[in-house]
């Protein structure tokens, strides 16, 4: 949980930071990161994995939650392996300082160029398809080979938005079971690839432990049928998936149950199969630094609508959190200025980009708001930075890793200057 509390200005404090001070101080609207909250999550996962699994574990961040170069210092320095998804994940968890055997790079389509920055980089690739496959094949060479694991599709359903569903068969993501002895018997031919491992992905925002249970049997019955084909299988990687609280009515399970599940299930699958234990991989984004985040906002102007609604408008939306918009999903609010002040109202907060699906919540209970009010959105951490957008040409916010009463600017406020930087205007267009 948060690291949070009201100062005696009645304020909402984060890493023992004033959520105005740091307003003042960096700008709205702001990402305030809690350094506390987000090791203490890396270090439940691992000391999980570690207590769980009798075998050889590794915890990765999925850093497409929140790609920069302090998080992804920070997840390295906590031990953590890291998962990049692009040539530009892969850039910044380089300069980060992250060891490349450290590095897993996925994605459904790596254009050749990402494909041999990693294959120069040395990471770990994980191949999603034929087509990734058969590049490799041809960008590699006894001296530059590639180390390898292979995505499946296990197959496996969960509850979750539609959008963020990834492990059922009809997914753009990983080889279709029907396609992979093929794949396994292409590779034997390959000496410049040795594939060392297995993953599979289910989905996000998952609060069932069921389809990480199904999924350890999946995963072991192809390991078997790999190492027939005499492929040196020893990693499985199980994806990630956990979901965290965004309001009151979420209950996901813990690190630790979660990571319980997994290891028991694991280790159940290989009992059965009669196999020795690969190593364990998962690799977590959201349950990582989902609720470590909270974003401040001013609020601006105000509407009441008589006998319908009252609007209350902040100075950012669906620019730099577009997850209302794109999944319906749903935050709560803090009155970070008058943390104790009543509740007395029901308030729509809304984004102030220019279209009316731009609501960061509906119904919000809120006390009196007057313009200059700040308010803090919890649990920003994932897929708000990371999927942030300059629609409107509104720059994006500045982002604050909190801890102690210290805040350190890790992520720059843009410009104006950057909004055009870009731009070229042909000279006949030259005023
Ligand atoms: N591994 C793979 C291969 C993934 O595709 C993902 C997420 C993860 C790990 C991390 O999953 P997590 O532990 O964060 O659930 N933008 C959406 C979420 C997209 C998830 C994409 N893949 C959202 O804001 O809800």
């Amino acid at each position: 949980p948060l690291s949070a509390r009201v100062n005696r200005q009645d304020h909402l404090e984060v890493g023992d930071c004033d959520v105005l001070d740091l307003v003042q101080e960096f700008g709205s609207p702001l990402y305030i990161l809690d350094e506390f909250t987000l090791r203490t999550a890396c270090q439940q996962y691992r000391q999980a994995f570690k207590q769980f699994y009798p075998g050889d574990s590794l915890v990765m961040y999925a850093s497409k939650a929140w790609n920069c170069l302090a998080v992804c210092a920070i997840a390295n320095q906590e031990g953590l392996a890291i998962d990049v998804v692009s040539g530009g994940e892969l850039l910044t968890a380089l300069k980060a300082g992250v060891s490349s055997d450290k590095i897993y790079f996925h994605g459904n389509n790596k254009s050749r160029s990402e494909l041999q920055q990693g294959i120069e980089a040395g990471c770990r690739i994980v191949v999603d398809n034929w087509h990734e496959l058969r590049t490799l094949g041809i960008l590699t060479t006894p001296d530059t080979p590639a180390t390898i694991l292979l995505r499946l599709t296990p197959g496996i359903e969960c509850h979750t938005h539609e959008y963020i569903k990834t492990g059922h068969i009809d997914s753009k993501f990983g080889f279709d079971p029907d396609q992979l002895e093929e794949v396994f018997a292409y590779i034997t031919q390959q000496t410049a690839l040795t594939c060392i491992g297995l993953h599979a992905h289910i989905g996000s925002q998952i609060f069932e432990l069921q389809p990480h249970k199904d999924l350890s049997a999946v995963l072991v019955t192809w390991m078997e049928t790999a190492k027939r084909y005499g492929l040196p299988i020893s990693e499985l990687d199980v994806g990630g998936g956990l979901g965290i609280r965004y309001i009151e009515a979420d209950d996901p399970p813990s690190i630790i149950d979660w990571a319980k599940v997994v290891c028991d299930h694991m280790v159940k699958a290989c009992q059965a199969a009669n196999v020795s234990l690969p190593r364990l991989i998962c690799e977590p984004g959201r349950s990582l630094i989902g609720s470590a985040c909270v974003t401040a906002y001013t609020i601006g102007s105000q509407k009441t609508v008589p006998g319908i609604r009252t609007y209350a408008s902040v100075d950012g939306g669906m620019s730099d959190n577009p997850r209302p918009i794109t999944y319906q999903s749903i935050y709560r609010v803090l009155a970070a200025s008058k943390m104790s002040a009543p509740l007395s109202e029901t308030i729509t907060l809304a984004g102030k980009h220019c279209e009316s699906g731009d609501v960061v919540i509906h119904d919000a209970q809120l006390p009196v708001l007057e313009s200059g009010d700040i308010v803090a959105i919890p649990a920003t951490g994932a897929y708000n930075y990371s999927m942030a957008s300059n629609y409107n040409r509104v720059p994006r916010p500045a982002a604050v890793l909190v801890n102690n009463g210290q805040a350190s600017l890790i992520v720059e406020r843009e410009t104006d200057a950057d909004l055009i930087r870009y731009d070229r205007l042909p000279s006949y267009l030259k005023v």
